[in-house]
């Protein structure tokens, strides 16, 4: 029996998990009728960091919440195969352990964990010895949580009453303010996970002894603790996969098929982008466009123009909403479907808040820099192309809109041979102020997820107050939107076109 759960909660929870629906669902949704693999979790996490490395070989670190029983995994892995060597089993969980503190903190479960990550900074390690008691550094791989602070396996609820008595204070409610003692306990949280995490990857060097370490799981998106393990650690080079939570496992599960089928690899080197989502065909956004009567600038032919007029509005300090290309693929927004502004501005972070982000003021927005400069501005000695790593701002510029409490910035590098029409927005902003650098983040409205199509840009930007909204060649500005605009929805159940028409009546 697993620690600290019965038999009956176990056997509750299997019951739950009805094996054989995603089968069913796969062949009703899609009609396939070819044979299905179920792929392990963790194998699928592992998979999809390890075969989109370009490595040949490497140790593999996965760290989730829970996926099947699993929650930490520990391999080795050469060529093709991936051979798992250790495991930590729910309910012991990293994972938990966090998104109890995230809760405890007044954040959603599995949701703001990020939010901890980002408030830390602010806050001092006062409350390190209290945190060291709820999670046990065991020997090797293992590690245990202590049941008495946490509530999730009796009841719905991440943490315990004895939690509260330890820190000697009652969990925030959600909404309520944040003060010095929440920052104390994030820092706190924090550090206590990275210890954990360094000391478990010092274990892994010692199973599997390389150079190359490939990190997924849900914990690989603390971008601030897998600085810690590459600079710390043993491991000289560090992969994660950007998609490092649940929604990469499909890649993984994929891969996983595709060696077991083909007996090849997967991938021919490196994962070198994550522009994989959909695409708004040029001509697509153009006949939306005139079909809704809205002015608009049309670039088609004119792209230097389009990076004039853009960097011109960035200059002025205006917000722009940018779509372009093929969507990312993963949690971050790497200049596919995102808000840019000039990071030189201090009030931009306040700004880009109050026109469309309404985020906590503690969070930090990311900056994009080519490539070819960011060294200059970040101390970084390799390209960080999916903002999975943080860094210090070395910048002899002042970049106030992008620069965390203690100095940080989690980077996101561009070049021209994976996103060129972004990569030449930056050499454009470059040219006319010396500075590479634009603030990067996500386009969607506090809540929503990050825009896809042309649809979704159009119904953010109208209930948004950004100024300027770009879509492929199209530009348009905030002062020729119909009123109707700012009353879009997101959730339509009717072709764009005729929506859009119909907004517009
Ligand atoms: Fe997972």
């Amino acid at each position: 029996m697993l620690p600290g759960i019965t038999q009956q909660r176990r056997a509750s929870i299997l019951s739950k998990a009805l094996w054989t629906r995603p089968e069913e669902e796969i062949r009703l949704l899609t009609g396939y009728e070819g044979p299905i693999e179920i792929v392990d979790h963790h194998l699928s996490h592992a998979a999809s960091a390890y075969y989109f490395s370009g490595f040949e070989e490497a140790a593999i670190f996965t760290v989730d919440g829970v996926g099947e029983w699993p929650t930490t995994t520990y391999s080795v892995a050469r060529g093709l195969e991936i051979e798992r060597l250790d495991q930590v089993d729910f309910p012991n969980s990293l994972g938990l352990f966090y998104s109890a503190l995230t809760g405890y903190l007044g954040f959603e479960v599995n949701e703001g964990e990020y939010k901890v990550m980002g408030l830390a900074p602010y806050g001092q390690p006062k409350y390190v010895g209290q945190i060291r008691q709820l999670i046990e550094d065991g020997a090797g791989g293992e590690y245990r949580l202590n049941f008495k602070y946490f509530g999730f396996l009796q009841e719905d609820k991440m943490f315990s009453e004895a939690l509260c008595e330890l820190l000697g204070a009652p969990g925030r409610s959600r909404g309520s303010q944040i003060t010095q003692f929440h920052m104390d306990v994030a820092r706190s949280a924090q550090l206590v996970l990275e210890e954990i995490l360094l000391a478990k990857v010092r274990y892994l060097h010692g199973r599997a002894p390389s150079d190359n370490l490939c990190m997924a799981g849900g914990v690989a998106l603390n971008v601030v603790a897998n600085g810690r393990c590459l600079r710390e650690g043993p491991f000289k080079r560090l992969f994660v996969q950007p998609a490092a939570g649940d929604a990469g496992t499909c890649l993984g599960a994929a891969a996983v098929a595709h060696v077991r089928s083909t007996g090849t690899h997967p991938a021919q080197e490196r994962l070198q982008h994550v522009y994989l989502g959909p695409l708004n065909p040029v001509n697509d956004v153009a006949a939306l466009l005139e079909s809704s009567g809205v002015k608009f600038r049309d670039y088609r032919r004119d792209a230097a123009g389009l990076l004039d007029y853009v960097v011109g509005k960035l200059i002025a300090g205006e917000v722009i909403g940018w779509v372009y290309g093929r969507m990312e693929f993963g949690p971050r927004a790497l200049g596919a479907r995102s808000i840019l502004a000039d990071p030189r501005r201090p009030e931009m972070k306040e700004r880009i808040n109050a026109l469309v982000k309404q985020r906590e003021d503690f969070r930090p927005f990311a900056p994009a820099v080519l490539e070819s400069h960011a060294r200059e501005h970040f101390s970084l000695d390799h390209p960080s192309p999916f903002m999975l790593e943080t860094c210090q701002v070395i910048s002899p510029i002042p970049l106030p809109a992008i620069t965390h409490v203690d100095g940080s910035a989690r980077v996101q590098t561009v070049t021209r041979a994976t996103n060129p029409r972004f990569a030449d927005l930056l050499e454009h902003f470059y040219r006319r102020t010396d500075c590479p650098i634009l603030l990067n983040t996500s386009f969607n409205l506090r809540g929503e997820p990050i825009v896809c199509s042309t649809m979704d840009a159009i119904a953010t930007f109208g209930r948004s107050k950004i100024e300027t909204l770009v879509i492929e060649d199209f530009v348009i500005d905030r002062s020729d939107i119909p009123p109707a605009w700012k009353h879009l929805s997101k959730g339509r159940s009717i072709g764009a076109h005729e929506y859009l028409v119909y907004a517009m009546l």
